[in-house]
């Protein structure tokens, strides 16, 4: 199985042309590996100008709610695909602080998979210390599943995501590839529970919080792990496609 990396841009980079720079770069790189999906989610006014294609697929970093209508600001999935977006993530903790809630998650997702778009769903708790916190962690993916039909499961994707481990929190510094390890058994199993033991074993469930070309493999080899996605060392296209080249050795 290809490694899933997915370059997380988030409100970078200030330009277009610094946007297809980067772009540019991992376009090469990846056109050379044929062990990885490389995907790539810049700000939505950089889809049109970034071209998919190759071996590099984009993503859109949010889709809206609803189809279409009277949502001032809001970018629906159909928009996005037709732009060459192929991927979505879906619930990024940085939306959920902005208020988006868990049934608004729901929605999102149940509309980027409507449009076949793969939908990378966004997962994990605020505080390192918080205890209970794989429950944290299922209560999210099930709120979200709730109602989105089995066949869909093939084009969904986990990340277990930290807050805690982002790289922009205070504290922020990556999880260890033991806990990644564990936490993706117990996200399977909550899949079994939704979706049955098939789309369980099946999903591809990846790891996101301070990932960087340094310990980038050691969740790389986690079994069962199906790759990363990787927020600001994705900016910098020389530290991203080491990256790709150690995913495309596992
Ligand atoms: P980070 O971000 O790699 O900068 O920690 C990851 C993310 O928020 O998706």
């Amino acid at each position: 199985m290809k490694k899933i990396i997915i370059a997380n841009w988030k409100m970078n980079p200030p330009s277009p042309k610094e946007a297809q720079a980067i772009f540019a770069k991992v376009k090469g790189r990846a056109a050379r590996l044929s062990g990885v999906e490389t995907v790539i989610a810049p700000p939505f006014v950089f889809l049109p100008i970034l071209k998919s294609g190759g071996k590099i697929k984009l993503a859109a970093q949010d889709v809206a709610k609803d189809d279409g209508g009277p949502w001032t600001g809001e970018v629906s999935a159909r928009m996005v695909k037709g732009l060459g977006a192929s991927y979505a993530i879906i619930g990024h903790s940085e939306r959920r602080e902005l208020g988006e809630g868990d049934e608004v998650v729901r929605e999102k997702l149940y509309q980027s998979l409507s449009r076949g778009i793969k939908s990378v769903l966004c997962v994990g708790e605020k505080e390192k210390s918080q205890e209970v916190f794989p429950h944290i962690v299922r209560d999210e993916i099930k709120k979200a599943l709730r109602g989105i039909p089995k066949y869909f499961a093939s084009k969904t994707i986990i990340a277990y995501e930290p807050v805690w481990a982002i790289s922009s929190h205070s504290k922020g510094k990556a999880d260890t590839p033991q806990n990644f390890f564990e936490m993706s058994i117990f996200i399977r199993r909550t899949v079994l529970d939704v979706w049955g033991k098939l789309a369980a074993l099946r999903l591809p469930i990846i790891y996101g919080g301070s990932v960087n070309a340094k310990n980038a493999r050691g969740f790389l080899e986690v079994d069962g792990g199906a790759g990363v996605l990787v927020g600001k060392a994705s900016l910098d296209a020389r530290e991203f496609n080491k990256i790709l080249e150690i995913a495309n050795t596992i």
